[in-house]
């Protein structure tokens, strides 16, 4: 059970990657050029939105019944402070992650019920960039973003 929502959790990270630069690509390109908010960049924030609740999903699921490390890490909390893998994905995995997620969703709601076309766009671009600042900087400071958690604990 662990490593078929481990597999799935690792690889729809690069799915999410990819997403949050198509949409960064659009919002920015359509907020600075003026365009027009077209059905493709409604899809694109869809796609991105309905990755990220999939991701949460399966990182809760990882979380909460899973995972040794989180299993270990909510064991003892004062013991994982002290180990920097239990304390990642215990804490710091999943504080930011959740915040990118959250940031994602407010990206989605605020661009819809936004008016204007120059309105939606900004509203994607602004939160869409805090997400990837986030997903970046938590994958990026153990390794992860690109290969697996077992080549990064080598
Ligand atoms: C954009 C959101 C997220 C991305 C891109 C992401 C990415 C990753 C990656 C790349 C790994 C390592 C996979 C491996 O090679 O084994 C991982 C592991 C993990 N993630 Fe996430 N994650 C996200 C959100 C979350 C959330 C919201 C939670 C829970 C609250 C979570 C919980 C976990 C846990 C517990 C593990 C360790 C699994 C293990 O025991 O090996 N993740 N995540």
């Amino acid at each position: 059970m662990h490593s078929i929502i481990n597999t799935l959790h690792s690889y729809n990270r690069y799915l999410i990657l990819a997403a949050l630069v198509y949409v960064l690509y659009r919002s920015w390109s359509g907020w600075m050029g003026k365009k027009s908010f077209e059905k493709a960049d409604n899809t694109a924030s869809v796609a991105l939105l309905g990755l990220a609740h999939l991701q949460l999903l399966l990182g809760l699921i990882q979380y909460f019944v899973t995972s040794a490390y989180t299993r270990d890490g909510m064991a003892d909390m004062g013991a994982a402070m002290k180990n920097e893998w239990l304390r990642y994905f215990t804490v710091e995995h999943a504080f930011m992650m959740i915040l990118a997620v959250v940031f994602i969703q407010v990206g989605r709601t605020t661009s819809k019920k936004a008016t204007t076309d120059e309105a939606k766009h900004k509203k994607l671009a602004i939160w869409t960039t805090a997400a990837t600042v986030l997903v970046v900087a938590a994958l990026g400071m153990k390794g992860l973003l690109i290969g697996t958690l077992a080549s990064a604990t080598q």
